[in-house]
């Protein structure tokens, strides 16, 4: 009898997750096939347990026929090295200033060490990943960002040249970008993640832009979690960067997100990389978490 039970008990379980799996159905189909650019927010990657079950979602997405793309930031990471010799960051508008000694750091640290640990991340879970910078196959062109104020090696997306995505899209590959790239004369830039991701949703024909960080979206009070905003326009987006109701890394994010759309990607989500399974919740479920810029 208790053995009876037990069987009842898988088996109402094992039902549960076949429903689940059928509800996804409907999200499957919509999304086989398209492009999604996921800007993975150092601020929300610091715990490697988070990351992997964040690659996890992302092998999941890949096996039912998504292509996702992934562009990483790492602050938090930039930031530690720096410490360890000596140097202080500094940031103007949610941008790093970079000198020489720094751009090295920041190369380190992002193509050298990062990228690399979400690749075996993916790796490990059955995904196949290749690793690129802004560099390779020459995928993005940069210039120095000019400014009011220098910031060093701190560049702007000139231009994008996706073929390198496509052949590792092609060939099965998850593609993981560290933002860092070269300008016509070889000097390496600081890309910051977001503006590069958003570049490369418009260049690749993403589906979806979608920006994991560490807050649970866009916030009406930065200081109160629970002021997100979970919808905004174009316009709305704008207004707030004018307003200056957005500051530091939120900044960069929703121009990301206002260049992305302009460049033709239908719809641009800032959502909390540290909730469990974030990106299956807002790619396979009604919930929609976060906010959406459209
Ligand atoms: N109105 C706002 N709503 C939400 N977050 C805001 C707002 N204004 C400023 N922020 C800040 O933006 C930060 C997110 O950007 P940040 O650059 O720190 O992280 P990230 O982009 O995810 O990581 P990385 O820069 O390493 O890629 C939040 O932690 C928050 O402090
Ligand atoms: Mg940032």
């Amino acid at each position: 009898m208790v053995e009876l039970q037990a069987v009842m008990r898988v088996s109402d379980e094992a039902k549960l997750q076949a429903e689940v799996l059928v509800q996804a159905l409907p999200y499957i189909q919509r999304w086989s096939g398209a492009i999604f650019v996921i800007k993975y927010g150092g601020a929300a990657m610091h715990e490697n347990g988070l990351a992997a079950q964040v690659m996890q979602d992302v092998v999941l997405m890949h096996c039912v026929g998504i292509r996702p793309v992934i562009v990483h930031g790492g602050g938090p990471e930039i930031s530690e090295l720096m410490k360890r010799v000596g140097k202080q960051p500094q940031f103007v508008g949610g941008l790093r200033i970079t000198d020489a000694e720094t751009m090295e750091l920041v190369e380190m640290a992002l193509t050298g060490k990062t990228n690399p640990r979400l690749v075996a991340l993916i790796q490990q879970q059955g995904g196949r990943a290749i690793g690129l910078s802004g560099k390779d196959g020459g995928l993005i062109r940069a210039r120095k960002l000019e400014g009011e104020v220098d910031l060093g090696f701190v560049g702007e997306v000139e231009s994008i040249s996706p073929e390198v995505i496509h052949a590792a899209l092609q060939a099965g590959y998850i593609p993981v970008i560290s933002p860092v790239a070269m300008d016509a004369q070889g000097a390496t830039y600081n890309l910051n993640a977001d503006f590069a991701a958003g570049a490369l949703a418009g260049a690749l024909g993403a589906a979806k832009f979608i920006l994991m960080t560490d807050v649970p979206g866009v916030l009406s009070d930065p200081d109160d979690p629970t002021s997100l905003i979970s919808e905004l326009s174009r316009e709305q987006a704008q207004r707030m960067l004018e307003n200056g109701r957005v500051s530091g890394g939120m900044i960069p994010k929703l121009q990301a997100c206002l260049d992305a759309l302009a460049r033709g990607c239908p719809r641009a989500h800032i959502i909390d990389g540290r909730i469990p399974h974030a990106l299956l919740i807002e790619v396979f479920t009604d919930a929609g978490i976060g906010t959406m810029i459209r």
